[in-house]
């Protein structure tokens, strides 16, 4: 048995990495030599179809003790709670809210802790978005998971992650990200024995860094930010699981070796992570303030131009300078959906009920925005000064289409029945008489 942990992290997006860890092993000058260096196995992991245009095409070599094709058959395994059935019950176009999700008294890890609360789309279409929230209390053992439906946006809410992939470790805490590519085989372990927070699981196109237009070539998330592991592998032999889920079921086969096998690796298809706290967040310096979407930090086009299949935007720290404005966010209706969550601290339009490890959904052209004391608050605010947020991270998966709630959503206790009266207590104002 023989275990290498990685250290440190390669940095760019969608780089062309190359990492090893035993020096020599990746071939010169081709990918797939007759005999690779000690005894290894060369494997192409795609992530896009081979004929995309170069600058979205990824794929990487991996150069491992076994090839990925070695396990027993995949059999059906049922999992309660994590799942693509967004079907289940009608969208509906009321403002939803919910409370912290609890954490699990029985022991839990990472997958047996998902659980799926609204999503859209499916793998089968390729488009589209899962969307849940894991809250565990265990290590992941013996047992390895991959996503054959999307790539896996993970959202720390609570505790650090220490996510060992097939590519390299990544360890992540809240008010960090990790993005764990399609096919990806890894495993979660707790660093801080509890752990809780949101994943999106993006069916389409691959998650990118959005064009930044007049804005320039700098700002918002920085490319060299962006940190991907360097290889580390485990020589282990021993009667593990392989649990993968395709086609929005979970499907769980034995497999007599760790998975975590590869030595080395080339390529620009990687897990990676970034801190958020890095963001460069742009905002007005005159009046009113933009749209959200100048908080986005990775996007899933569609095939519509401007039109994404999954925006990730964040509400960071920042200064509020705009004058004669109402400085939260504004009332507003959209034609795409929201679903939202609070990694830490206070969102700014509402006075209370959304709380850190919570979430939100704001469907289609649902009227939503500040609530009644936070209107009230910021419309007398002396606005000839600067306001500093601060100690707060809120998040939103913006998608195209509709968000369905799940089942177990609606019906779960954490719904908050009396969210719509917020709204309720906005006063009327109008008066032709007055100025
Ligand atoms: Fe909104």
């Amino acid at each position: 048995m023989r275990v290498i942990e990685s250290k440190g992290y390669q940095s760019g997006f969608g780089n062309e990495f190359a990492t090893e860890a035993i020096p020599g092993i990746l071939p010169k000058g081709q990918n797939s030599p007759q005999r690779v260096a000690h005894g290894l196995y060369a494997e192409q992991l795609s992530g896009t179809a081979f004929t995309a245009p170069r600058h979205c095409n990824q794929r990487s070599w991996l150069y491992r003790i076994r090839p990925a094709a070695m396990h027993l058959p995949f059999k059906p395994k049922p999992h309660g709670t994590f799942h693509n059935r967004f079907d289940e019950a009608p969208p509906t176009p009321n403002q939803l809210r919910w409370d912290p999700w609890p954490m699990p008294s029985d022991l839990t890890d990472f997958v047996d802790g998902l659980v799926t609360l609204a999503g859209n789309g499916g793998p089968a279409e390729q488009a589209g978005c899962g969307i849940h929230i894991y809250a565990a209390n265990s290590s992941m053992q013996g047992r390895f998971f991959y996503d054959a439906d999307g790539e896996l946006l993970i959202v720390p809410q609570q505790g650090r992650l220490h996510i060992a992939t097939e590519l390299g470790v990544l360890e992540v805490k809240p008010l960090e990200v990790a993005v764990i590519p399609r096919g990806v085989r890894f495993r979660v372990e707790l660093l801080d024995g509890e752990a809780r927070g949101y994943v999106a699981e993006n069916f389409g196109a691959l998650l990118r860094l959005p064009d930044l237009g007049p804005i320039g070539a700098n700002s918002m998330a920085l490319p060299r930010d962006f940190l991907a592991p360097h290889a580390a592998y485990e020589d282990v032999e021993g009667n593990f699981e392989l649990i993968n889920k395709f086609q929005g079921s979970l499907w769980t086969a034995r497999i007599d070796h760790s998975p975590l096998d590869v030595v080395a690796w080339h390529g620009n298809y990687a897990p990676y992570k970034y801190d958020l706290t890095h963001f460069n967040t742009v905002g007005s310096i005159s009046v009113d303030h933009p749209d959200p979407s100048i908080f986005t930090v990775l996007t899933s086009p569609s095939d519509t131009p401007g039109t994404a299949n999954v925006d990730f935007v964040i509400f960071p720290p920042r200064w509020l300078v705009a004058e004669h404005t109402f400085r939260p966010p504004y009332f507003h209706r959209n034609v795409a959906s929201e679903f939202m969550g609070l990694i830490e601290g206070v969102y700014d339009a509402k006075a209370g009920g959304f709380a850190p490890g919570g979430a939100s959904l704001h469907n289609c052209m649902s009227g939503h925005g500040p609530d009644a004391t936070s209107f009230e608050k910021a419309s007398v605010a002396d606005v000839s000064k600067p306001d500093h947020l601060t100690g707060t991270m809120a998040f939103m998966f913006e998608t195209r289409k509709v968000i369905h709630p799940t089942k177990q959503a609606l019906d779960a206790p954490q719904l908050q029945h009396d969210y719509y009266k917020c709204w309720q207590g906005i006063k009327k104002h109008f008066n032709p008489e007055r100025a």
